[in-house]
C-alpha cells in the first residue's frame, strides 16, 4: 500500500467511527497493537479517569475519580488530580471539592487576594466614594465625588452621596456643600423644629431697627464684613440684593446671619439680651389664651396673603398656647415675603372690633406693639447693634444710628 492510500483508509476509519457511534465526546488518536491500527478513541469526561483505551470492539473505559480527587475537563489521563488542601489563613471554603471541581478558597469578607495574601479592602477617604465595592478577588475602587455629591466618611462601602436639596425641603441653602461636606440648609422650615419660630417679634424689631435711614451703596457689604461669626457668603448676599428692596435687605441679611450663626456664642449672647425683650412680649400677650376661633379671626384681619386653616391648626398643635400667636405671626410674615409683622399687626388691630374681641385682648396686643417701638427698646437695639458689629466700624455706627 502506498502512503497516500493508507491515509485515505485512516480517514475513512475516522468518519465511520464518529457517525456510527453518534457520540460527541472529544476523541484522541490511539495506536491499537492488536489490530495494528490507529483508532480514534473517546476521551474521558470530567469526574473520571481513563481506565482502558478503546479497541476495535469497544469504546474507552473511564472510571469515577476516587474521593479527594477530581478532573474538571475531558481528558485522556489515567489518573485524577488531587484536590487542593484546606484553605489558608483568612480564607474560607467557597466550593468544596468533588469529582468534577477542585476545592475553591476565597478571602474572608472585607478582604481580597493579592498574590498570596488576603489583604483588607481599601477605604475611600473623605471626598471619595466607592465606585465598585471590593470582592474576594478585587480591591475597592474609589472615585472622587463629582459636583453635587459628597462623602464625609472614610469607608470601603459608602458611595458618594447627593448633596441635600435644600429647596426641595423648603429650606434655605446657607452653606454650599463640596466633595467632603453636605449642603447646609436652614431657615423657613416649619418642619425643622417643633414650634419653630424662625425670627421672633423682638428679633425682627431689632433687625429692622438696624436698617439705616440713609443707604450708602456698599452698606450691605460693610455689614457683612463686620458681623461676627461665619460670614454670609457672597452668593447669598447677591441673592438678597436681587430679590429684596434696599429697605428689606438688612433684615434679610441679619436673618440669614442669625441662622448661620445661631450656635455660636456671640449670637447666643445677643439672643440672650433679646430675651429681655421676649420676656416683656410674653408678659403682654403670653397669657391671652386665645381660642382657635379667635386666632383664626386675628389672622383673617392681617393684610396680604392669608394663612390656610390647616396651617393654623398645625401651628396650634405644635406650639404652646403662649407661643401660638407669635408662631402665626411669623408664618404670616414668611408667607408675605418678610413684610414688617408689626405693621401688619397694627393694620389688623384696626379691624378687630368687628370680631368682638375682648377689650383686654386688643389692649394687650396694642401694648405689645407700643412696647416693641418704645424708646427703651430702641436703646436696647442700639446697644446690641453696637455690640454686634464691634467697635471697629465707627463710621457705620454714626451713619446708621
Ligand atoms: C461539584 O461541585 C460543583 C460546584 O460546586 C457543582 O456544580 C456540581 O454539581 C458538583 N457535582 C456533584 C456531582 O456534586
Ligand atoms: C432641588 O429640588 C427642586 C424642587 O424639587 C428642583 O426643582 C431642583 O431641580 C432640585 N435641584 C437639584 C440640584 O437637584
Ligand atoms: C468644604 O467645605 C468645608 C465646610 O464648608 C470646608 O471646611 C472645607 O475646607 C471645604 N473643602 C474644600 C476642599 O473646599
Ligand atoms: C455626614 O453627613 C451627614 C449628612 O449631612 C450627617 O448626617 C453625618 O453626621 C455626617 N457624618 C460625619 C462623620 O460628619
Ligand atoms: C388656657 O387654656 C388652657 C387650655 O385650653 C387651659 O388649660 C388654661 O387654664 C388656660 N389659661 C388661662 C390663663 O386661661
Amino acid at each position: 500500500m502506498n502512503k497516500l492510500l493508507c491515509c485515505a483508509f485512516l480517514l475513512l476509519d475516522i468518519s465511520v467511527k464518529v457517525t456510527t457511534q453518534d457520540n460527541f465526546a472529544p476523541k484522541y488518536l490511539h495506536y491499537d497493537p492488536e489490530t495494528s491500527r490507529q483508532l480514534m478513541c473517546d476521551q474521558c469526561p470530567p469526574g473520571t479517569f481513563l481506565k482502558q483505551h478503546c479497541t476495535g470492539k469497544r469504546p474507552t473505559l473511564c472510571d469515577p475519580c476516587p474521593a479527594h480527587y477530581y478532573t474538571d475537563s475531558w481528558h485522556t489521563s489515567d489518573e485524577c488530580l488531587y484536590c487542593s488542601p484546606v484553605c489558608k489563613e483568612l480564607q474560607h471554603i467557597k466550593q468544596e471539592c468533588n469529582g468534577t471541581h477542585n476545592r475553591v478558597c476565597e478571602c474572608e469578607e472585607g478582604r481580597y487576594l493579592e498574590v498570596e495574601f488576603c489583604l483588607k479592602h481599601r477605604s475611600c477617604p473623605t471626598g471619595f466614594g466607592v465606585l465598585h465595592a471590593g470582592t474576594p478577588e478585587r480591591n475597592t475602587i474609589c472615585k472622587r465625588c463629582p459636583d453635587g455629591f459628597f462623602s464625609n466618611e472614610t469607608s470601603s462601602k459608602a458611595p458618594c452621596r447627593k448633596h441635600t436639596n435644600c429647596s426641595a425641603f423648603g429650606l434655605l441653602l446657607t452653606q454650599k456643600g463640596n466633595a467632603t461636606h453636605d449642603n447646609i440648609c436652614s431657615g423657613n422650615s416649619e418642619l425643622s423644629q417643633k414650634c419653630g419660630i424662625d425670627v421672633t417679634l423682638c428679633e425682627e424689631a431689632f433687625f429692622r431697627f438696624a436698617v439705616p435711614t440713609k443707604f450708602t451703596p456698599n452698606w450691605l457689604s460693610v455689614l457683612v464684613e463686620n458681623l461676627p461669626g461665619t460670614k454670609v457668603n457672597a452668593e447669598s448676599v447677591e441673592r438678597i440684593k436681587q430679590r429684596h428692596s434696599s429697605q428689606e435687605q438688612t433684615f434679610q441679611l441679619l436673618k440669614l446671619w442669625k441662622h448661620q450663626n445661631k450656635d455660636q456664642d456671640m449670637v447666643k449672647k445677643i439672643i440672650q439680651d433679646i430675651d429681655l425683650c421676649e420676656d416683656s412680649v410674653q408678659r403682654h400677650i403670653g397669657h391671652m389664651n386665645l381660642t382657635f376661633q379667635q386666632l383664626h379671626s386675628l389672622m383673617e384681619t392681617l393684610p396680604g396673603k392669608k394663612i390656610p386653616l390647616e396651617e393654623i391648626e398645625k401651628a396650634t398643635k405644635a406650639c404652646k398656647s403662649n407661643e401660638q400667636i407669635l408662631k402665626l405671626l411669623s408664618l404670616w410674615r414668611i408667607k408675605n415675603g418678610d413684610q414688617d409683622t408689626l405693621k401688619g399687626f397694627m393694620h389688623a388691630l384696626k379691624h378687630l372690633k368687628a370680631y368682638h374681641f375682648p377689650k383686654t385682648v386688643t389692649q394687650s396686643l396694642k401694648k405689645t406693639i407700643r412696647f416693641l417701638h418704645s424708646f427703651t427698646m430702641y436703646r436696647l437695639y442700639q446697644k446690641l447693634f453696637l455690640e454686634m458689629i464691634g467697635n471697629q466700624v465707627q463710621s457705620v455706627k454714626i451713619s446708621c444710628l
